[in-house]
C-alpha cells in the first residue's frame, strides 16, 4: 500500500469518528471500554511527573480533560484528525490546547515533550512511522505510553506482514519490537484489567523512555 492510499484510508476512518462522535461519550461505553485505559496512562505519567504532554488521537478529548485537571501540567495538547471529535473536545474544556494533525507528523518541535500518550488508537496509525515521530518530539528521558486493542488469540491476530489494512492490532512482542525500533527502552508492558466478557480482546499498555 502507497503513502498516499494509506493516508486516505485512515481519512476515512477518521471522517468515520465525525460520524460516531455523539455517541462516544455515553457513560457504559465511557466506563467499560474506555476508562480503564485511561485510568492507567494518568498512574503512569503521575508517577513519571510529567509536565508537558500530548494525548495523540484524543477523540472526545476526555483522557486530556483529566490529565489537566488531576494532573494540572504545564501543558496538555489533545491531538486528532477528526473535526467532529475535536469539536466536542473544544466544547469540553478550554484549557487543553486542541490540534489537528495526523499522529505520524505531529506539531512539535524536536525534544518539545515530556510524555506523549495514545490509547484505543494505535491500531488505526501508521505505527512505525508515529513511534518514530513520538521519539522526535520527547526530550531524553522522555514517556510514551500506548495503550491499545490486542487480542489473547493468536488465530484473531491479523500478521504483521499483512502492513495496514487499515488497521492492525499487535501483539505483545510486536509491540515491543515496535518500540525498540523507534528506540524506546521498554519500561512496562502489562494487560489491563477487565471484566470477564472483554477478555478475548483485551487492551496491553507498553511504556516505553527515551534514551
Ligand atoms: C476510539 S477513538 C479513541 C479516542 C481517545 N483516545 C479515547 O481513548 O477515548 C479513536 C480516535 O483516533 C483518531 N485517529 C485515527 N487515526 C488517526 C491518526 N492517524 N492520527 C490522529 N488521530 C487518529 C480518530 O479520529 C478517533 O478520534
Amino acid at each position: 500500500m502507497t503513502e498516499a492510499q494509506r493516508r486516505g484510508l485512515n481519512n476515512a476512518v477518521t471522517r468515520m469518528w465525525t460520524f460516531l462522535a455523539p455517541a462516544y461519550d455515553l457513560p457504559f461505553l465511557q466506563r467499560w471500554v474506555y476508562r480503564p485505559p485511561h485510568d492507567e496512562v494518568i498512574a503512569q505519567l503521575r508517577e513519571h511527573g510529567s509536565r508537558k504532554i500530548a494525548d495523540i488521537a484524543c477523540g472526545t478529548g476526555i483522557l486530556s480533560d483529566r490529565i489537566e485537571r488531576e494532573l494540572h501540567p504545564d501543558e496538555i495538547h489533545g491531538v486528532d484528525m477528526s473535526d467532529g471529535m475535536l469539536a466536542q473536545a473544544r466544547s469540553r474544556s478550554n484549557r487543553v490546547a486542541w490540534l489537528r494533525a495526523p499522529a505520524e507528523q505531529l506539531p512539535f518541535d524536536d525534544g518539545a515533550l515530556d510524555a506523549v500518550v495514545t490509547t484505543s488508537a494505535f491500531h488505526f496509525f501508521d505505527q512505525p512511522a508515529a513511534l518514530r515521530e513520538f521519539h522526535r518530539v520527547l526530550r531524553s528521558g522522555g514517556l510514551v505510553a500506548v495503550s491499545a486493542l490486542s487480542t489473547r488469540q493468536p488465530k484473531l491476530q491479523s500478521s504483521a506482514d499483512s502492513k495496514w489494512k487499515p488497521q492492525h492490532n499487535a501483539s505483545p512482542a510486536e509491540m515491543r519490537e515496535l518500540f525498540e525500533g523507534a528506540g524506546f527502552a521498554i519500561s512496562d508492558q502489562h494487560r489491563i484489567p477487565r471484566p470477564p466478557w472483554t477478555r478475548i480482546v483485551s487492551d496491553l499498555i507498553t511504556v516505553g523512555l527515551k534514551g
